[in-house]
């Protein structure tokens, strides 16, 4: 046995009567876990003096010593054990507090995003005459000039085909020109092509041309095509078709007019204006399918007769939301489209 120095007994009663101090001044039960170990854990006062019990020779003494020992011990780890449920108990509170989901308080809206309104816009437009009957189709914005000219009786020497208008692609060595469709009418003579008559046709889509942006213009934007192709369709009824559009669309009292134009895959051909917000303003380009062009598509033009417009959805949302801007359409600041919604 190694020889150790018997046990301090006053020392270990002042380390016991200090203890409650001590243990009270503990903020955390981490910190106090560390005094735990300093008062009672191995290295302890108290332990030491446990294993100095041996050199105490005298039974009896010994005895006595170890019960004061222990006494000093149960009494330090009572305050503990004390200490230690108040502090858990308390820290449990606070982490439940702060975990705590506070059900009344307004919550936060989620950001709910809409079409824009170039998009609700069309969708408006189509549904108009979805409602009439029409299908709907979409075609390749690149293109043939076989279909974006050719086959809507478009002369080779018409000015629209000129670099200055048409944005061309440089695609391979192919002897067909491609580029990207400067009007939906080309879905014309697709639609026809691949659907007998009668046909009941709008076609939503992008369209591009060699335009710089300014407040009316952009190289793209967009266009809805209708066609309607069948057994004795008259200037009546895109007439009557038209008019129906535009009240349902701008209100029902809507006018329009038709004035004059001239088309190369229309004709007769016309400009239907409308009025509205107090004048007469341009909508789309009309008028009765050219035979040419059921020629190019293989209709027999003695036996179906039909009308085709285009009209362009930015002018129509500007004309309906009175923007008199076409670039704030193409900004995204959601403090303007969210005006429109
Ligand atoms: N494609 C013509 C344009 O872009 C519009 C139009 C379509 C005119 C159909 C007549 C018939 O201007």
């Amino acid at each position: 046995m190694s020889e150790q120095p018997p046990p301090d007994l006053e020392e270990l009663r002042q380390l016991a009567a200090g203890a409650p101090e001590r243990i009270a001044a503990t903020s955390s039960t981490d910190e106090l876990s560390d005094l735990e170990t300093q008062l009672v854990g191995r290295a302890s006062l108290v332990a030491a003096a446990r294993r100095s019990l041996g050199s105490i020779e005298d039974p009896k003494e010994r005895g006595a010593t170890g019960k004061a020992i222990n006494d000093v011990a149960v009494s330090i780890q009572a305050a503990l054990d004390e200490r230690k449920s108040a502090l858990a108990s308390a820290e449990r509170d606070a982490a439940l507090a702060n975990d705590a989901v506070d059900v009344t308080l307004p919550g936060k809206a989620p950001l709910r995003g809409t079409h824009h309104v170039i998009q609700s816009t069309m969708d408006e437009i189509v549904d108009i005459f979805v409602a009439l009957g029409y299908d709907v189709a979409s075609g390749p914005e690149a293109e043939t000039a076989f279909y974006n000219f050719d086959a809507l009786n478009i002369p080779e020497t018409h000015p629209s085909r000129l670099e200055s208008d048409t944005l061309y692609l440089d695609y391979g060595d192919e002897a067909e020109e491609v580029l990207l469709r400067t009007h939906t009418s080309p879905m014309q003579a697709r639609y026809m092509e691949e659907h007998q008559p009668p046909a009941y046709v709008v076609v939503p889509g992008r369209v591009f041309r060699a335009d710089a942006v300014d407040a009316t213009h952009a190289p793209v934007f967009h266009q809805i095509e209708g066609l309607a192709v069948d057994d004795g369709i008259t200037l009546g009824d895109l007439k009557g078709t038209l008019a129906h559009f535009a009240k349902e669309f701008f209100g029902p009292g809507t006018e329009v007019k038709f004035i004059p134009h001239y088309f190369p895959f229309t004709e007769p051909s016309a400009e239907m204006h409308a009025y509205t917000n107090g004048r007469w303003i341009e909508l789309l380009g009309c008028g009765m399918v050219n035979p040419a062009v059921f020629e190019h598509v293989g209709y027999d033009p003695d036996a179906v007769t039909g009308f085709a417009f285009g009209m362009g959805v930015e002018r129509m949302a500007m004309v309906r939301h009175g923007i008199t801007d076409l670039r704030t359409l193409l900004d995204s600041d959601r403090r303007v489209l969210e005006q429109y919604k």
